[in-house]
């Protein structure tokens, strides 16, 4: 049973379920804030999980950062698939540092997977007037079709003042997190405590209104800094399996 190596801290994460009102959650020990291999723990933990859910649809839409970046260094072939997985950017890039962005990582999964991939050529944040052009690109629209239809879907959650500062944002965005007290991020939207959406990046790839209960989201966030961010996205968030650490579980424990 694959499940049994996954799991450890079982009561923990039965609590942590029911706060987050989550169908799975599966903790890793250590808080990846104070211990870097701890991000390579949930990395190891989310490929399991992975290759347990993995169906005939073996196209996997992935995001960045550098968690989905931990979880491409743990990538190795899964074993009960017998087609070859293919790995879809679902954001561009340019926003971030190569090494997190999504497409590097999904080239990465796939090269250590043994499957294939498809990157997302475009930048991460757009003006109005480029993201309609974009997304009238036949290449562009021919890989969010593949994204649409990916089979599952792995990403993490930031902590906003975090995310927004590494993205070089504007003031203005800068300022509007700290008035509204926006305290989380994912798919480019800004999420405050109760999980409202405080703001979101024009972006070209998977939305959250995209996520639905037919596919798998498997979110990969760790970190005792992150126990309010996780908590805000999924006030409002899809269901998902989580993937995070102690440092994190406790202090979202400790919050309820
Ligand atoms: C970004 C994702 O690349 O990574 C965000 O687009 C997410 O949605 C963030 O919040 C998390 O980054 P990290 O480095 O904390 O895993």
């Amino acid at each position: 049973n694959v499940m049994k190596h996954v799991s450890g801290i079982p009561q923990l994460e039965k609590q942590l379920k029911n706060i987050l009102h989550l169908s799975r959650v599966v903790i890793v020990p250590g808080n990846s804030d104070e211990q870097p291999w701890v991000k390579n723990e949930m990395g190891l933990t989310c490929v399991k999980v992975m290759e347990s859910l993995i169906t005939d649809n073996t196209v996997i839409a992935i995001m960045g950062g550098t968690t989905l970046a931990a979880v491409a260094e743990m990538m190795h072939p899964f074993k009960q698939s017998q087609k070859k997985p293919l790995f879809v950017s679902a954001r561009g890039g340019l926003g971030e540092q190569v090494e997190n962005q999504a497409n590097t990582i999904c080239a990465k999964m796939a090269e250590k997977a043994d499957g294939h991939y498809r990157m997302l050529h475009v930048p991460d944040q757009l003006s109005e007037e480029s993201y309609h052009s974009l997304s009238m690109e036949p290449s562009i629209r021919e890989s969010l079709l593949l994204i649409q239809s990916a089979g599952m879907v792995i990403h993490g959650i930031g902590d906003a003042m975090t995310m927004a500062k590494r993205r070089r944002s504007s003031q203005e965005l800068l300022d509007k997190i700290r008035k509204e007290h926006a305290v989380a991020e994912a798919f480019g939207y800004y999420f405050d405590q109760n999980g409202k959406v405080i703001h979101k990046v024009k972006t070209i790839g998977l939305q959250l209104e995209e996520l639905n209960d037919e596919r798998p989201v498997i979110t990969v966030a760790g970190g005792k800094s992150k126990a309010n961010a996780i908590e805000a996205f999924f006030k409002k968030g899809p269901d998902s399996v989580l993937v995070t650490d102690e440092g994190a579980a406790q202090q979202i424990l400790q919050n309820n």
